[in-house]
């Protein structure tokens, strides 16, 4: 929600003080694209009747703060501006952000059909731009946590940040499956399997809230279309070099989902499909996004993506054409923004594009900002300023530091350590650096090693764990340990990156620094348990040997006292690999079900022994629990992809379930992943796998199949729960 700005009273007696008059209340004389009471279709089609092809080509560009003016706002009606990673105003601060949003909007408001700008940042994970900002797990942590909830949660409190800074729209989640660890942007992926992405597009209701005008609603943006995980080589902005079948069932899901919670943008990848640029796709752009699945807001490129087209650098009048041509409605034009304006320009204006194009693009944009609410509240909303780094949203991170976290080896239990006696050492470069836990997209585009931002380390967080006579030592390489610490704690892997600067062409072992560090730890004869912060997968099979435990603690953000809430027992561990963990780099990419054999299977996660209790022999059957069933598919001819969501709706836990239906068509189900799901005639079963296995009373398990079917493709009438019928979801 935004600000209206000064009341209008106070307005009139300041008038002489603004430039421009802040947007005022609903005069009687208001055209009816300025009455809210109309129809949003009614106000967008009155808008686009009064707007020129010059006011039109200005909603469709996007340029960067620092070579955008509130003037030139005015004078080439840009439509939005957006903040590229680290583009921060002076002081970099909420007010110091909303002060600029404002800036650039009492712009806008100063053409002749005010029309409000959109201002869009990545806030990836928190509003990480913004210096004091919460800094959440990056996404594949959070797909560790196969908590939905929990990342909608997370949604909301970004949303509430990055409203507190004054802006708009995020360029936030990314759904990107990533299929190869190589790649630089593992970590802003979900994981390895569309299902989680697909389950985690709850952080866009959180994001968007129940309605875009609504209480610190920002847009959000599904990105990057299409395919961008799944690149040869792991190569960022590669080739994905797959059939239209695979490319649907794997990257294509989480779009429909965010799509079915109306998303607000979508982003197209850099990348191509079997050699075709995404970005000037007209067949996946127009004819899958918005035809087959409906998209109904608005396409926007990535960063200068339209220069790519021709392989050539910089852009052309026929790059803009071909781009917006196949469905592009607003376009990242960082910084030759003014060059663009006159290309679409001119290309309307020799019939290159149609302007049927540029109205369908613009009304998708206008559309979004009348439903955002910044025709009658273009002002930044500072009510939400105090939210941003609140203890309830640090709160929050550390919550999810610590249910992301995974258990990947603690031999002889010598996890959780004890809060009491004896003295620890902690070391390793990621221990006391907030910047290396914190990753890339953190204050800058790439972020960097060091004390960054506000928050905990690892090692204040132990610190604080530890208990009164318990003394922790800390030096970074692990001078001065010897066999009188009952443990070493070593926090070691990846320092930061972002994008391409993070594929790894090569080694993807831990580096010399990190390796010399676990040897002098080793060489003390004490227990080693290492906390593993990185944005994926490290080769660590030859030295995994050496160390008595293993927590993967991927990218934890600002709150780092969560990884000791794990290693100290206040939280059993129960995050679950969201990637396959190859046992040589030789493997990648390897994934779940290609018939490679991993260090850690995709799913695995330990947990802590509890005190084993007798299990009652079971004298009654099996508690049945009430169930509910999402059932969807994404069809396409003769295949389709199947999404299930189980909720045990009883109040019974389920130790075990085993869900059934039958197909009355012929489908036949070909893969399954999430749970094993088999096939007899017609009737299917699917029980889970290892790490979800049980199902806790409220609790819902997700799981996917592609299948086959002879031309219909029907929902199976019902569906049953250990044998009880279950309500269709
Ligand atoms: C970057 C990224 C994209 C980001 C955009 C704006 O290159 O690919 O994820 O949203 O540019 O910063």
């Amino acid at each position: 929600m935004r600000s209206s700005g000064l009341p209008l009273v106070v307005t009139v007696g300041l008038l002489a003080l603004f430039v421009t008059p802040p947007a005022a209340a609903v005069a009687d004389d208001a055209l009816p694209y300025q009455d809210p009471s109309l129809p949003v279709a009614t106000r967008v089609t009155d808008l686009l009747g009064r707007m020129s092809l010059d006011d039109k080509v200005g909603q469709m560009t996007q340029s960067e703060r620092g070579i955008t003016t509130a003037a030139d706002v005015t004078a080439y009606r840009v439509g939005s501006i957006l903040s590229g990673g680290g583009s921060a105003p002076t002081p970099n601060n909420a007010a110091g952000w909303a002060d600029m949003y404002d800036n650039y909007q009492r712009g806008a408001l100063a053409t002749p059909l005010q029309i409000p700008i959109m201002y869009g940042i990545d806030a990836v994970h928190g509003n990480n731009n913004v210096q004091g900002a919460t800094i959440f797990p990056h996404n594949i942590g959070l797909g560790a946590t196969r908590d939905p909830a929990l990342v909608e949660q997370i949604g909301r409190a970004t949303a509430e940040e990055v409203t507190g800074a004054g802006q708009d729209w995020t360029f936030a989640p990314c759904v990107c499956v990533a299929r190869n660890d190589r790649w630089g942007r593992t970590y802003e992926s979900f994981g390895e399997k569309p299902e989680i992405a697909t389950a985690m597009t709850t952080v866009v209701d959180g994001l968007q809230g129940e309605r875009l005008n609504g209480p610190a609603s920002v847009l959000a943006t599904a990105k990057h279309y299409l395919g961008d995980g799944g690149t040869s080589n792991g190569t960022d902005q590669g080739n994905t070099q797959i059939n239209e079948a695979e490319l649907r069932a794997v990257h294509l899901p989480p779009f429909v989902s965010a799509v079915e919670r109306g998303v607000g943008s979508v982003m197209v990848s850099f990348s191509s499909f079997n050699g075709a640029k995404l970005h000037g796709h007209k067949y996946l752009i127009t004819d899958v996004l918005k035809g087959e699945l409906g998209f109904s807001g608005f396409v926007v490129s990535d960063w200068a993506g339209i220069d790519q087209l021709d392989g050539r650098l910089g852009f052309t009048q026929a790059e803009v054409a071909t781009a917006v041509n196949a469905g592009l409605d607003m376009i990242m034009v960082p910084v030759d923004w003014k060059t663009f304006v006159g290309y679409l320009r001119a290309a309307v204006q020799s019939g290159q594009i149609p302007m049927s194009r540029i109205d369908d693009a613009n009304r998708r944009i206008l559309t979004k900002k009348f439903e955002m609410g910044l025709f009658e509240q273009p002002y930044a909303d500072r009510s939400y300023a105090s939210s941003v780094g609140s203890s309830a949203h640090r709160a929050l991170a550390r919550q999810a530091v610590r249910q992301s976290q995974v258990l990947l080896k603690n031999a002889g239990n010598v996890l959780p350590l004890a809060k009491t006696g004896g003295k620890i050492f902690v070391a390793g470069k990621s221990a006391d650096n907030i910047g290396n836990q914190s990753g890339g997209w953190t204050l800058s585009w790439q972020g960097a090693s060091g004390n960054t931002v506000p928050g905990t380390s690892i090692l204040a967080g132990i610190r604080a764990a530890a208990g009164s006579g318990t003394t922790v030592t800390y030096h970074r390489d692990g001078t001065g340990i010897d066999s009188s610490y009952r443990a070493a704690v070593a926090v070691v892997g990846e320092t930061p990156y972002a994008e391409g600067e993070g594929d790894r062409t090569g080694s993807m072992s831990l580096d010399s620094t990190d390796l010399a560090t676990l040897s002098r730890l080793r060489a003390a004869g004490v227990p080693v348990i290492v906390v593993l912060v990185s944005g994926r997968p490290v080769d660590i099979a030859a030295e995994i040997g050496n160390w008595n435990a293993l927590v993967a603690a991927w990218l934890p953000g600002s709150e780092g006292a969560g990884v000791a809430d794990v290693l100290f027992g206040d939280h059993a561990p129960t995050g679950k690999l969201p990637v396959t963990w190859m046992q040589s780099v030789s493997q990648q990419p390897i994934n779940d079900g290609d018939g490679k054999t991993p260090l850690f299977p995709f799913g695995f996660g330990l947990t802590y022994a509890a005190t084993p209790t007798p299990t009652p022999e079971p004298t009654t059957p099996m508690p049945v629990a009430s169930c509910q069933v999402r059932y969807t598919i994404n069809d396409w001819g003769s295949g389709f992809t199947g999404t299930v969501a189980l909720t045990n709706t009883g109040t019974a836990p389920l130790a075990t379930w085993t869900l059934g239906w039958t197909y009355t068509a012929g489908q036949t189900i070909t893969q399954s992943w999430s749970a094993r799901v088999t096939q007899i005639g017609a009737a299917v079963t699917a029980t889970g796998e290892s790490w979800n296995a049980s199902l806790a009373a409220g609790a819902t398990a997700s799981f996917g199949f592609n299948g086959t079917h002879g031309g219909s493709n029907p929902r199976p009438a019902q569906f049953t729960l250990n044998g009880a019928a279950c309500a269709a979801g």
